[in-house]
């Protein structure tokens, strides 16, 4: 405990010391002085703000309630604007019954029960076999709230837990890691990151001891000893200001693959920016040293001056094709799979909204499958009134936000599928160098549409649900009539075995219906989790709910953290020996606050 206690002032001091107090006063007057010194019925007035840690503000502006306000503001600024406003103490540390009796952690990697990483498989399929998963379609209706964790001042909660003969690790929208015991939660050790974690940890073993490798959403990848949360390395894959890493690593023979996307898109709300220049990668990190194997850019010219925008600045490019999700493992082919996002400099990219195989030992590009040309795009295109800053292609923002699933038909057949935002789901020949075999529409699609975080397949059907969530300008969040729905698709052909609708809102504040969150998929039944708050279990037969749970009500947590369950999105449940974790709680876009870490048990 006072280990963690002291790892916090230093974060917070270190914070402190950095920051520039002019430029802090100067970003505070010109973005938040005009609501934070009026105050106000919901405003907390400059005061409030005064008592606040500055960890807790920095969090506030990357991932709490003022993430959208903070779009235009690069790192140093963000910064600044915290020390100023905050006091530099630290969070309040977990009190000691938090803590396990023993805090021992001992790793077996033959261990039976292990889903390490995004997805249980390297193939990225979010299926989980009986013997893993401990659950099946006569148990499903058994599960119960075993215990819940709660983030402290947090209002999201988006990172997947891995478990790992009986020790889960997780990370949170504040950056704190922990180790929990998987049976009751408690704390075996904490380390706080830099910034917010949303990826799901990889593990390794490296001499005879564990590494975890993750990324956050400030550009930095950590590497701590599973076994103590000692740091052993910490490093920037990529120098570019709004790296921005969402995507988990996937490990193979001691090496990360790590993926990188960046918040560019919207600092090219601020005018002045410079647009833009970001391009999506692949780094190849030594998990024993954190060295580097190789780099490979989804974009492979570095961008330069290409244009002058109407208002006389200078345009950069190319630049974009983010990658926002976990590599596919091919080890037939040696190769690894990618999905990208859309260009944010006009002309795009053609690996923009593609899907590329790489080679696994150069990262060579060997082939690249565009599903979406012309796709580039800012949030100066969705501003109310469009800025210079949009490039002329103006959208259509047709991310792919998932990983691609390498799957084996009934029939023997290899196929790769991908869900994009534009609410179509691809399978792809990796015979063919990705040649489109089928296509098929399972959702209207659009900037925070389609498919966001992945599908789930147990080779016979691929369950795809769609977000399709809508921005309701009226009520300055989500529409509740809008957005959700599961499909079922048959793998072999892409014909369709059945599609259910999402649940109505009902008059619950801030809801959504979007199924935008990853599916999980045990034998027979396959998860869904959804923005209206509610987890729901689907048979795969047709589609009928066997199990619900509202995740949206108020938990006493065994961390002694104010719990409360909100909407459900980005990673779906992890389901290990008659265990199933889940987050709850996504305020980005309006949705329902939350800040807990749901354990159900089937005893
Ligand atoms: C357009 C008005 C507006 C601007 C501009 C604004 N804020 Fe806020 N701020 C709010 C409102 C409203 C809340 C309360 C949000 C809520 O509780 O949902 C808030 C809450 C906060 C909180 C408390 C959050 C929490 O979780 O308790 C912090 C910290 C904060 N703002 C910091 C800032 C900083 C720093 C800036 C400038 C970079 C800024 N705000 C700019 C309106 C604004």
């Amino acid at each position: 405990m006072l280990f963690r206690t002291t790892l916090l002032i230093c974060a917070a001091a270190a914070l402190a010391s950095a920051a520039d107090p002019v430029l802090g006063e100067a970003q505070y007057k010109q973005r938040c002085a005009t609501c934070h010194d009026r105050g106000g019925e919901r405003i907390p007035p400059q005061d409030a703000l005064n008592g606040m840690t500055p960890a807790r503000i920095l969090r506030t502006l990357d991932m709490g309630a003022m993430i959208s306000i903070a779009y235009p503001m690069n790192r140093t600024e963000r910064e600044a604007v915290a020390a100023y406003l905050g006091k530099a103490t630290a969070d309040a540390a977990p009190p000691p019954e938090a803590f396990c009796k023993d805090r021992t952690i001992k790793l077996n990697d033959s261990a039976k029960f292990i889903w390490n990483g995004w997805s249980p498989t390297s193939d990225n399929a979010r299926y989980v076999p009986p013997e893993l998963g401990g659950l099946t379609l006569s148990n499903v209706g058994k599960l119960k709230l075993k215990w819940a964790f709660g983030f402290d001042g947090d209002v999201t909660t988006f990172a997947q837990p891995t478990v790992f003969d009986g020790h889960l690790f997780v990370g949170s929208a504040g950056g704190a890691i922990h180790a929990l015991r998987a049976d009751s939660g408690c704390i075996e050790w904490a380390y706080q990151a830099t910034g917010p974690v949303r990826t799901a940890i990889a593990i390794a073993p490296v001499g005879n001891q564990h590494a975890l490798v993750f990324s956050d959403l400030t550009g930095w990848v950590y590497s701590l000893e599973a076994e103590t949360g000692k740091l052993r390395w910490k490093k920037k894959i990529e120098q570019h200001e709004a790296t921005r890493l969402t995507g988990a690593a996937l490990i193979h023979d001691g090496i990360a693959y790590v993926p990188a996307a960046s918040w560019e898109e919207t600092r090219a709300l601020n005018l002045d920016y410079p647009c833009c220049t970001f391009r999506g990668s692949i780094t190849a990190v030594r998990v024993k040293d954190g060295s580097i194997a190789w780099k490979s850019y989804v974009i492979p010219t570095p961008s330069k001056q290409v244009g002058t925008r109407s208002d006389g600045k200078p345009i950069y490019g190319p630049s974009g094709a983010g990658i926002w999700s976990t590599p596919t493992l091919d080890l037939k082919r040696r190769l690894l799979y990618v999905t990208t996002g859309d260009s944010y400099s006009s002309p795009a990219a053609d690996t923009s909204d593609a899907i590329l195989a790489l080679d696994l030992k150069t990262g060579h590009i060997v082939w690249s499958k565009q599903t979406t040309p012309r796709d580039a795009f800012t949030s100066g295109c969705s501003a109310a009134t469009r800025t210079a800053s949009c490039p002329e292609e103006n959208g259509p923002d047709y991310d792919f936000g998932s990983s691609a699933i390498l799957v084996k038909t009934a029939q023997g057949r290899e196929l790769l599928l991908a869900g994009q935002k534009s609410g179509v789901v691809y399978a792809l020949d990796p015979e063919k160098k990705g040649e489109i075999v089928w296509q098929q529409r399972v959702g209207k699609g659009g900037m925070i549409g389609g498919v966001q975080w992945g599908m789930a397949t147990d080779g016979q059907n691929v369950y795809a649900a769609v977000s399709d969530a809508a921005v309701a300008t009226s009520l300055n969040g989500l529409d509740p009539k809008q957005g959700g729905g599961l499909t079922a698709l048959r793998v072999g052909d892409g014909s369709r075995v059945w599609h259910k609708d999402p649940a109505p809102c009902g008059d619950r504040p801030n809801c959504s219906p979007a199924q935008s969150a990853a599916l999980t998929l045990i034998p027979g039944v396959v998860f869904s989790p959804s923005m209206d708050g509610h987890l729901r279990a689907y048979s795969t037969e047709e589609g009928n709910i066997l199990w619900d749970f509202d995740t949206v009500r108020d938990y006493k947590t065994v961390n002694g953290v104010t719990g409360k369950g909100g909407a459900i999105d980005g990673p779906g449940p992890v389901i290990v020996n008659g265990m199933l974790f889940v987050n709850s709680g996504y305020s980005r876009f309006g949705g329902i606050r939350g800040n807990v870490l749901l354990a159900f048990s089937i005893e």
